[in-house]
């Protein structure tokens, strides 16, 4: 029988990736539909900002949609619209790995090989596919077996970062569980309660990812006051035209309290929109204004159509610029997909090793 490579002396190797001293950061947004609000705040904003801080992998989920677009033209339009949004803000390919998650098999592969020890009832409980199901989406197995690929895909770049909004925090979860559990079975003397080996230096085969969510933006409203979600339509993108995003602002769902009245703050999809995107001191004033009353929801919708274009213009330029060299963009995939096949191929060869498939 061969040694599974985990079991070795720990020492500094900075060309191991067990024994790294770089953070490695990984994450990634589906190409579900246009990206929007909630993705930037959320997510994407994020990435731009982390990758200075480390080894980073963005990529763009479009295995993942498969589970609800269906229509070819549209995926590869929506995937074009992630890659677009990440150049936009600023993910720099010098810096970081930028990539298609269908241009690295590697996920197919090790999806299957993880989910063979995850225990259903996990999945069971999972809230986003309870979520879809409760709002009458009939489950086929994409949907069930997703967060089984998502952590495929983090476990994959052993990331020890992964920056997300606040729905995605239980599929980290799911993540780090299944890759506990994982090393548990395949690698000697692993130690649950060291689980990167820092103390003891018998690192898991799989590393132990964190999620990294940002509380004041970890869930975006939507314009009817719901989570904002590709998913219930309720969407402002990022990237629509002026007149499709003043139309998305204009309908944002109020209610019918009289322009001089003060106005509850209590689930007000417009207040919590102003919140993340004005600056702190022009939120304090417009937050004792809506309280004092005596201003319509319109000069509101107003402000916030006003802060969109001032918060998104320079990226909405920067796309527009980007969409006249499509070649360019579909480099950067490219290229992304090689680096990002060096670091999983070999993370996989040592799965296979460790589980009996080489
Ligand atoms: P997705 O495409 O639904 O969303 C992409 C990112 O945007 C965040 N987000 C939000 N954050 C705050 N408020 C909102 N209303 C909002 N809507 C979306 C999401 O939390 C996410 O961070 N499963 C993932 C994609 C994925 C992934 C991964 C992420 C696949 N594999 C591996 C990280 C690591 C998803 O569906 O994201």
């Amino acid at each position: 029988m061969r040694a599974v490579p985990a079991q070795r002396d720990c020492s500094v190797d900075s060309k191991n990736d067990k024994f790294r001293l770089v953070m490695r950061i990984l994450s990634g947004v589906q190409p579900s539909g246009r990206q929007h609000l909630g993705n930037y705040f959320g997510a994407i904003r994020q990435f731009a900002a982390l990758q200075e801080e480390g080894d980073s992998f963005f990529f763009i989920a479009n295995l993942h949609s498969l589970t609800t677009v269906q229509d070819p033209e549209k995926l590869r339009e929506f995937t074009l619209d992630a890659a677009l949004t990440y150049l936009a803000f600023g993910l720099d390919p010098e810096r970081s790995t930028v990539f298609r998650q269908s241009d690295v098999p590697e996920h197919s592969e090790l999806f299957w090989i993880l989910g063979s020890l995850v225990p259903l009832s996990h999945l069971e409980r999972a809230h986003s596919y309870k979520d879809k199901v409760s709002k009458g989406k009939n489950p086929d197995f994409g949907l069930f077996s997703y967060p089984v690929l998502m952590a495929a895909d983090i476990l994959l770049y052993a990331a020890d970062k992964v920056p997300v909004g606040k729905d995605q925090k239980q599929h980290v979860e799911f993540a780090r569980d299944w890759a506990i559990k994982f090393n548990q079975t395949y690698v000697d003397r692993y130690d649950p309660a060291d689980p990167n080996g820092v103390e003891n230096g018998r690192p898991g085969i799989f590393r132990v990812p964190v999620a990294s969510i940002q509380p004041e933006t970890a869930t975006i409203l939507g314009v009817d006051g719901q989570k904002m979600s590709k998913s219930y339509g309720n969407t402002i993108e990022l990237f629509a035209s002026d007149k499709k995003v003043k139309k998305a602002i204009m309908g944002i769902k109020t209610d019918s309290t009289a322009v001089e009245d003060p106005k509850p703050t209590e689930g007000s999809a417009l207040l919590s929109l102003l919140k993340v995107m004005a600056n702190q001191n022009d939120y304090r004033i417009l937050e004792e204004s809506w309280r004092a009353g005596g201003l319509g929801y319109g000069h509101y919708k107003k402000t916030l159509l006003d802060l969109f274009h001032a918060t998104f213009d320079p990226a909405r330029a920067r796309r527009q610029e980007l969409e006249g060299d499509l070649a360019s963009v579909e480099k950067v995939l490219q290229r992304g997909a090689e680096r990002a096949r060096e670091v999983a191929s070999k993370q996989l060869s040592e799965v296979k090793l460790a589980v009996g498939l080489a």
